[in-house]
């Protein structure tokens, strides 16, 4: 977690105001698909707009859900207790509101939220379950909390509190959680989260697991930690790889001590387990032209590009894409997109489409105007070819 958006997150920065001359973004129609595995491509449609111009939306997340639906949840800096889920049966194309989830705690916002869908039977929760995580956040305290739904994320119940700790502060020293991302495999559920609750370090990665239960959490293990003290890694995200490797993404603030600044570049690891990242190196994501990615990236797989498939990294300060196809080794490469940077840009390879790349984003890094959730498809296939 990062001082700005802390600071957005707790309303310490004022927003700009509103430009009465906007033009909304262009929305194309799509044409009619060729066949019903084609999903049309389309740029900026509009998922959420608060009407309030000062409500700043962000860290946008979608879940593919059966029976071609999408859900989505984002990060609404003047949401109280509740936020909104929103659905889509089109693809991603139009959205509306759909299900509520309301803080366990009263007077704790629900932010940096992220949707999984969990398939058949998982302990007690029979029949597919959407899990939320979540940072529930007052001023005394923040908590990675887990929410389930058993009604396609229409209503959702608290399950659990995993981990909890200080204030909302983004000072080293201080003693805050930060940043849920959910990943099932083999019938066990895995939580990563920012944590600035080891006095060694000023925030490090761990995460904790669950098998028989959504509520029943193995002791936490470090993913990422450094030896010095001052880095923060934060905002991991975990995909598979068909090798049966995982890759886990990250930013990793560096203290500049000349400009007394962090910067945020992005970093992965690679591992034979999703909880066995602590001792893999960590590898800088460097770029065949030389840009350096950098700011809460996002990552997906995709089986497009031969046998080793495309990893597809989003970070915050750019519009386009990092992609590998040596599964994590070597230089990446950069795709343009027709999406704009958002801050935590999510990027996802929608269910029935696996030659498309879905991306959902609210606010931009740096930037406090107006925001709104705007969801892209664009064809990913298409794209990896001009590569040749
Ligand atoms: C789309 O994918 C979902 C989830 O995998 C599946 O339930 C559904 O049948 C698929 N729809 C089509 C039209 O292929
Ligand atoms: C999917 O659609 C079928 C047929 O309408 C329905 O029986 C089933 O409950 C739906 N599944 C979900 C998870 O909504
Ligand atoms: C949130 O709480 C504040 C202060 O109590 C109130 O003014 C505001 O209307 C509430 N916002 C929503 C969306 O309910
Ligand atoms: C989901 O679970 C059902 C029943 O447990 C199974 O038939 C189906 O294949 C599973 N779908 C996926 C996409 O794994
Ligand atoms: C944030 O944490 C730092 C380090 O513990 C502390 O010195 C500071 O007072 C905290 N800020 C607030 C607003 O509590
Ligand atoms: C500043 O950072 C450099 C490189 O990490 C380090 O060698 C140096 O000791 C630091 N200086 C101070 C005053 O901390
Ligand atoms: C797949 O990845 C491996 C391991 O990095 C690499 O040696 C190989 O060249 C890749 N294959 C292709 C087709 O890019
Ligand atoms: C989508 O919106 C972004 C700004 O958020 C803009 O940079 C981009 O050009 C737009 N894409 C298209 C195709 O209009």
């Amino acid at each position: 977690m990062r001082f700005l958006f802390l600071a957005s997150l707790i309303g310490l920065v004022s927003p700009i105001c509103a430009q009465d001359d906007e033009e909304p973004p262009a929305q194309p129609t799509p044409t009619p698909a060729p066949g019903p595995i084609i999903i049309d491509t389309f740029a900026n449609v509009t998922v959420y707009q608060p009407d309030d111009v000062n409500a700043q939306v962000t860290y946008a997340r979608t879940e593919n859900m059966p029976n071609n639906t999408i859900l989505s949840v984002w990060t609404d800096v003047k949401a109280n207790n509740t936020i909104s889920i929103y659905q889509s049966k089109d693809n991603g194309f139009s959205w509306y509101a759909f299900g509520t989830v309301t803080s366990d705690v009263a007077g704790r916002r629900l932010v940096q939220p992220h949707l999984l869908y969990v398939n058949g039977t998982f302990g007690e929760y029979e029949g597919g379950t959407v899990l939320l995580a979540v940072n529930a956040i007052d001023d005394r305290s923040t908590n990675i909390e887990l929410y389930a739904s058993g009604d396609s994320g229409e209503s959702f119940e608290f399950v659990s509190r995993i981990v909890s700790g200080g204030p909302p502060n983004t000072t080293n020293g201080a003693t805050p959680v930060w940043e849920p991302f959910l990943l099932v495999q083999n019938n066990k559920l895995t939580v990563y989260y920012s944590d600035q609750l080891d006095t060694k370090y000023a925030q490090k990665l761990s995460h904790r697991t669950t098998t028989d239960d959504f509520d029943n959490w193995a002791t936490a293990l470090d993913d990422v930690t450094s030896q010095f003290y001052s880095d923060r890694p934060g905002t991991a995200t975990v995909a598979k790889l068909p090798n049966g490797k995982y890759i886990l993404t990250f930013e990793l603030g560096l203290f500049n001590n000349l400009t007394n600044k962090y910067t945020y570049p992005v970093y992965y690891k690679i591992a034979s387990s999703p909880e066995a990242f602590a001792n893999e190196r960590t590898r800088k994501l460097t770029v065949d032209t030389g840009g350096q990615p950098s700011g809460s990236p996002f990552v997906t797989w995709s089986p497009l590009g031969g046998a080793n498939g495309t990893i597809i990294m989003s970070a915050s300060n750019s519009n386009s894409v990092f992609v590998n196809q040596a599964l994590g080794e070597g230089a990446w490469r950069e795709v343009k997109t027709p999406a704009g940077r958002a801050y935590s840009r999510e990027v996802r390879i929608p269910d029935n489409d696996t030659t498309k790349l879905r991306f959902a984003g609210g606010a931009e890094s740096g930037k406090d105007t107006p925001s709104q959730i705007l969801v892209t498809i664009m064809d990913l296939e298409k794209a990896l070819k001009a590569f040749g």
